[in-house]
């Protein structure tokens, strides 16, 4: 009788602590929900299940569009990687100015689209021509290249500005992730346009929630305004926010002088003036990030750099997030970087698109989480955008550090660990 009442109490102790427990891995799970996005697409890849090909997809593998356009003055070399499920059979051509490709990829497709700049290759594409002073070896193109050949094999040199896709991810593999990169640099103007899908059970989703642009090139900027499709609000019919501060002249000087690709040539003296930014750059002006340039831990939060509380963004990365809003800035920026939309449409990319960047993430950051609860189907989809052990299992991480998931688990652990403690020695 003398021992079941503190027995009792503390049984209600425990009961107490595990409410608590609960509690605190409901809120943990719910923690910062612009998080849960996670899907920088470099740390998905190469899902086991879903082995490259190099297609182009036959019938059995749905076919979705994807089509390249370049809208620069100049041609351009579009590369593209597959990294899981089956491509579009090349891995990259030469695109005169004004001109497109449409190509099909597999509906599990998952891969980068990239431009080559400068390029020149012998006759078999094989190679670099003679032109470029290699003597026919060495790299064909002065961004982008990928082993100087002309349909890609292998990821590009750095910097380049980076289109990623997921196809099939989240639950089900029925969700498209997809940004805009400048993680590995930036090289060239890039935005992603959604092609409507013809499936009557997705809804028909407005352009001013999925169609990110990023353009950090002077002179192919427009002017300065808070929204639009042209650089101002005049077409108001699907109106999107834009970046509303740059100018060309800005931009002209985003890229930290050190990580300019081409650095303009010293002054008389040798002796840069400080600031440097009074100096001429080039209009074509490619920018390693820091990361591409460094290859340090700190930089690419690599090693012990590994964690978001640790890997702060750089220079590089503060002023890309700046002039390209809705862009991938380094590897943890991960609030307001990924799009998540329900699969089945297509996608265009287009080089030197005109206009401005966007800032879609930010601004319509709960019209695009309602997106995926609008219709039927499509709530249990945003319930696995929300699920931070999918996403993170989803995310293999090639850096070999703790997921997301793995983090809170240990977290969870820890709060066990303390609230037992409380409850049994209280
Ligand atoms: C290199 O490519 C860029 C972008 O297409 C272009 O602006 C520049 O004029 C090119 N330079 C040369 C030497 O062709
Ligand atoms: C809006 O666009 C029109 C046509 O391109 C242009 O004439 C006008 O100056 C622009 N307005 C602003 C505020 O940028
Ligand atoms: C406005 O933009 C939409 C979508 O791009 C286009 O279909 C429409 O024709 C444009 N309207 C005007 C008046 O330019
Ligand atoms: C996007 O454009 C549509 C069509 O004009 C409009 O109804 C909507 O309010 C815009 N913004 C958002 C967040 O949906
Ligand atoms: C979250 O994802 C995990 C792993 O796929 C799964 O086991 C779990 O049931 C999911 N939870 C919810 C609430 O969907």
């Amino acid at each position: 009788m003398a021992s079941s009442k503190p027995r009792n109490a503390r049984r209600r102790k425990l009961a107490a602590a595990i409410f608590f427990l609960a509690l605190i891995s409901s809120v943990s799970a719910r923690l910062n929900p612009s998080e849960l996005p996670a899907a920088d697409i470099r740390r998905r890849s190469g899902s086991p299940d879903r082995p490259a090909r190099w297609g182009p997809p036959r019938k059995r593998d749905g076919g979705v569009p994807l089509v390249i356009s370049n809208q620069c003055p100049d041609p351009i070399w579009p590369a593209i990687g597959t990294q899981a499920g089956t491509g579009a059979g090349t891995g990259g051509f030469l695109l005169s100015p004004g001109t497109s490709r449409s190509l099909t990829v597999g509906s599990d497709w998952q891969g980068r689209v990239w431009g080559r700049t400068n390029c020149s290759f012998n006759v078999a594409g094989n190679g670099a021509s003679n032109l470029n002073g290699h003597n026919g070896a060495g790299a064909a193109c002065v961004t982008g290249d990928c082993n100087g050949v002309l349909s890609c094999v292998v990821t590009g040199d750095t910097p380049v500005t980076l289109a990623e896709f997921d196809l099939a991810g989240g639950v089900g593999n029925k969700q498209t992730f997809y940004d805009i990169s400048l993680v590995d640099g930036y090289n060239l103007p890039l935005g992603i346009t959604y092609i409507p899908s013809q499936a009557a059970d997705l809804v028909d989703i407005p352009p001013n929630l999925t169609n990110p642009a990023c353009i950090a090139t002077a002179g192919l900027l427009l002017q300065p305004a808070m929204s639009g499709t042209l650089g101002n609000s005049s077409n108001s019919s699907y109106p999107i926010p834009y970046e509303s501060t740059q100018t060309s002249a800005k931009v002209a000087s985003w890229c930290p002088w050190d990580l300019q690709v081409k650095r303009p040539t010293k002054p008389g003296d040798g002796v840069y003036p400080y600031p440097n930014d009074n100096i001429q750059r080039p209009i074509f002006d490619p920018c390693f990030s820091a990361c591409a340039k460094t290859n340090s831990p700190s930089d690419c939060c690599t090693g012990t750099y590994n964690t978001p509380q640790v890997c702060k963004p750089t220079l590089y990365s503060t002023a890309a997030k700046l002039v390209c809003p809705d862009a991938y800035s380094y590897a943890y920026d991960d609030q307001t970087s990924t799009f998540i939309v329900p699969s089945g449409g297509g996608w265009q990319i287009t080089f030197c698109p005109l206009g401005r960047s966007t800032n879609i993430l930010k601004t319509f950051k709960k019209q695009l989480d309602a997106l995926s609860q609008g219709v039927p189907d499509l709530r249990a989809l945003q319930q696995a955008a929300r699920n931070l052990t999918l996403i993170d299992e989803a995310g293999t991480e090639n850096h070999g550090g703790r997921s997301r998931g793995e983090r809170l688990r240990g977290a969870s652990l820890c709060a066990l660990v303390v609230v037992l403690a409380w409850a049994v020695l209280w």
